[in-house]
């Protein structure tokens, strides 16, 4: 096969299209029906009582974190290993984050260290929870710390729509979900988009209220808002994509049992693992090999026409931005997962053929 197999690939197929042209036609861009009914439908994924559809997935944390009123002085518990918008809100807010290392198999936060991490904290108010690479993160126990110590609980649900925790979707089992709709996500909306989740009217008219210049349901400024808004063109895609992802899904998860069937007869590559009480949606495939072969690793499947990815090079904490403002802090798992991960090509037009043609080049590489 001498195609080239991206790591990604994004569909915008002729409905999409069809629909953003009728928004343009329609004229109404921005504050109207297809962001309503984006929010409706995410919504009734989720099975939460509101959506707000919003300008990004980091938009979707800042406004979530802020609506629930954390700041200055508040200790916010963070997983070492995540995407760095699921600490840059916390820091821009002026919250204090807490990292925590996470679990070295699930590859989100470990609750036995975030039950230390609350006991040690002078002021905790929040854990933000990242369901990495679209795998659940353990919620019980999560929600059982949260519960004894009067914590609220945000889900940076960014990398994982539809998935499920318990056969309850990802974004309904904290306090706030907040996800991303960005292009490289399992959906998007044709550029950059989030969307918030919560069974909470209050949080919920907040951070309304805060998208939108501050202004409450008559119109008033009552809030310090800024303009967070997702327009209509965008809404409409997401509209006609949303009703793609639950096959989209499945054709990740078929992909995914096929790198599992073969990758795991490799002593060398670690594959993702299951759980009876999660349904992951393979954002990512991503696998763990010795961090000294991971160059060579990604330069032959690169020259075999293979794509792939780092999700991440560095732990949260190492960031220098981070590092400049908190100081530092040691995760050995987050930097030992950070050393050693690579996210092979996942998306759901990868065939049959494809996957089996990236695992023969592994198979060969190791060889
Ligand atoms: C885990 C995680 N959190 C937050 C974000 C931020 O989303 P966005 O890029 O839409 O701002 C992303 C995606 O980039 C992400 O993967």
């Amino acid at each position: 096969m001498g195609n080239k197999i991206s790591f990604v690939d994004i569909t915008i197929d002729e409905g999409m299209i069809s629909e953003a042209v009728g928004v343009l036609e329609g004229g109404r861009l921005v504050k109207g029906p297809e962001c309503e009914s984006l929010e409706s439908a995410f919504a009734d994924l989720c099975s939460t009582d509101h959506a707000i559809g919003v300008s990004n997935g980091t938009a979707a944390l800042l406004l979530s974190i802020k609506a629930l009123g954390i700041g200055a002085g508040d200790d916010v518990f963070v997983p070492g290993h995540t995407y760095f918008a699921t600490v840059s809100p916390v820091l821009e807010l002026g919250a204090n984050p807490v990292f925590v290392d996470i679990d070295p198999d699930r590859y989100t936060m470990d609750p036995e260290l975030l039950n230390e991490a609350v006991d040690e904290a002078s002021n905790p108010e929040a854990i933000v929870v990242t369901h990495m690479h679209g795998q659940p993160a353990e919620m019980d126990p999560i929600l059982d710390i949260a519960d004894e110590n009067g914590l609220t609980v945000i889900e940076d649900a960014a990398q994982a729509h539809g998935a499920t925790y318990n056969d309850k979707r990802v974004g309904s089992l904290g306090n706030v979900g907040c996800f991303s709709f960005y292009p490289t996500k399992n959906m998007t909306v044709g550029g950059d988009g989030g969307m918030i989740t919560t069974d909470e009217p209050d949080l919920a008219a907040e951070a309304r209220a805060l998208r939108n210049h501050g202004r409450d349901e008559s119109g008033k400024h009552t809030h310090l808002g800024l303009n967070y808004r997702l327009d209509e063109i965008k809404a409409a895609i997401g509209r006609e994509q949303l009703t793609h992802l639950s096959d989209w899904t499945r054709a990740r998860r078929d992909a995914a049992s096929q790198y599992d069937e073969r990758l795991q007869h490799i002593d060398e590559v670690i594959i993702p693992e299951k759980y009876d009480r999660s349904k992951h949606v393979y954002h990512h495939y991503p696998v763990l090999i010795p961090a000294k072969e991971r160059g060579a690793i990604r330069t032959h499947l690169k020259e075999h026409g293979i794509g792939t990815g780092i999700h991440y090079e560095k732990a949260v904490h190492q960031h220098k931005a981070v590092r400049d403002q908190v100081g530092s802090a040691t995760l050995p798992v987050a930097e030992d997962i950070c050393s050693r991960t690579v996210s092979l090509p996942m998306h759901p037009q990868l065939s049959e053929p494809e996957v089996e043609y990236v695992c023969d080049q592994i198979e060969g590489f190791f060889q």
